[in-house]
């Protein structure tokens, strides 16, 4: 096997779930939003706190608390698909000599020190992880059970915190000398983002094998709902990108195309090696031009049948869908990197297998609550997702 090393940067934060938030409440009321783009609250969606700050005067404290009648979150969790796919990966490589080391940002509090405690119980080196002044970044999730004429609602609140902060200038060359470079969800971390393919073109320039997995870019659907979101800081990133991870909304709205055919030529065009496209529940994407997966065209894969199979015999075992996305792409990097450390050439190595770690992965997030599945046992998680790996192998007739 060989040592490999994978350098991690990107959205790392705090999901912090409300649960018995009330919508009709005249704080709620007074923070709604009055015309499309005032940084006001909307039933639903999502609102950043530096804009909601500037639409009600008040500091961002003051307002959860108001929302929240000073109440501790239900419930925490450790979010961020770029840390929650990390990981996935890092677990499910357990007994491969890959190291993860993450590259980010928190505030100096209780929040940081929360997602730091987290991260401690899994793989993942967080020696690269700063402490910036500032606030931790993270989001709200305000749950009333009783909105929505009864059928629930959530609405979110993001607050970037020091996320606004970290720069390029933060990532020391240790960042650019590992073996793979991992960019992911740098629409919530604008500083990342705005540079983002002169990140990925000095990566390649040193060698690296680079992989990206994308966020819903909130940031540049509310500057431009009209046109294509852009790959950072343009088109140009997609072809220092070996691997592309993105659910399909991301897909839609990246490409600035609606159709099917049009979604997919856009992104076998767009020059990047592989990449691969969710839909929740529903049969996913997988394309390689060949520089490091053999090519493959458009291939359209089922999700995990084993998973539906064990949820229908253990309704109890259900968590929720959050960091299905995330972990479907941590599993998906597992794959390519472990093909990487048993010596594959790039051109040789196998799709389907990365598919089938990817939809093990994805499937077996909906097991908890919350995108991070913390290990009782060391190579516990590896195992269960091998299980898993395999019937999936078996379902789609490759085995
Ligand atoms: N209900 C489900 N049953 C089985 N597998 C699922 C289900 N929902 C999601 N998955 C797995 O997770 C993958 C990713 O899901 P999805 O497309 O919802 O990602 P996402 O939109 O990026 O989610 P998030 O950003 O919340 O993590 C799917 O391709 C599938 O393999
Ligand atoms: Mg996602």
């Amino acid at each position: 096997m060989k040592e490999l090393t994978v350098a991690v940067a990107g959205c790392s934060l705090v999901d912090s779930l409300y649960a018995n938030v009330n919508t009709s409440s005249r704080a709620f009321q007074s923070l709604r939003s009055k015309k499309n783009g005032d940084g006001g609250l909307r039933e639903g969606e999502l609102t950043f706190a530096d804009a909601l700050e500037k639409f009600s005067h008040k500091n961002y404290g003051e307002i959860l608390s108001s929302l929240t009648n000073g109440e501790k979150p239900t419930a925490r969790n450790l979010g961020g698909p770029a840390i929650v796919g990390a990981i996935n990966a890092a677990q499910a490589l357990y007994s491969y000599p890959v190291h993860f080391s993450f590259y980010g940002a928190t505030g100096k509090d209780e929040k940081g020190e929360f997602i730091r405690s987290i991260i401690r119980k899994t793989p993942v080196d967080i020696r690269n992880y700063v402490t910036l002044p500032g606030a931790t970044p993270g989001t709200d999730v305000l749950s009333d059970p009783a909105g929505n004429n009864g059928k629930g609602e959530r609405t979110f609140i993001n607050a970037l915190g020091v996320c606004s902060d970290y720069t390029p200038k933060h990532l020391p060359e240790s960042f650019f000398k590992a073996d793979v470079v991992w960019i992911g969800a740098t629409a919530l971390v604008p500083g990342l983002h705005m540079k983002l393919s002169s990140l990925l073109k000095k990566a390649k320039k040193n060698g690296a094998v680079t992989i990206v997995n994308t966020v819903y870019d909130f940031i540049n659907e509310r500057k431009n709902p009209d046109k294509a979101w852009p790959m950072g800081d343009g088109t140009e990133a997609y072809k220092y990108i070996d691997l592309l991870l993105m659910d399909w909304e991301e897909a839609r709205r990246l490409s600035g195309k609606e159709f099917f055919g049009e979604i997919m030529g856009f992104f076998v065009n767009s020059g990047v090696g592989a990449f691969a496209i969710t839909r929740g529940a529903h049969a996913f994407f997988v394309w390689s031009s060949g520089r490091l997966f053999m090519p493959r065209n458009v291939t359209e894969l089922p999700v995990s049948a084993k998973v539906d199979e064990i949820l229908a015999a253990h309704p109890e075992k259900r968590g929720d869908t959050t960091g299905c996305g995330d972990n479907f792409a941590g599993g998906f990097a597992s794959s390519l990197l472990r093909q990487l450390s048993e010596g594959k050439e790039p051109g040789t190595l196998d799709i389907y297998d990365a598919g089938a770690w990817a939809a093990a992965s994805g499937g077996f997030a909906i097991f908890t609550v919350g995108g991070t599945y913390l290990e009782k046992k060391k190579g516990e998680k590896q195992a269960y997702l091998k299980d898993l790996r395999d019937a999936y192998m078996l379902q789609i007739n490759r085995i």
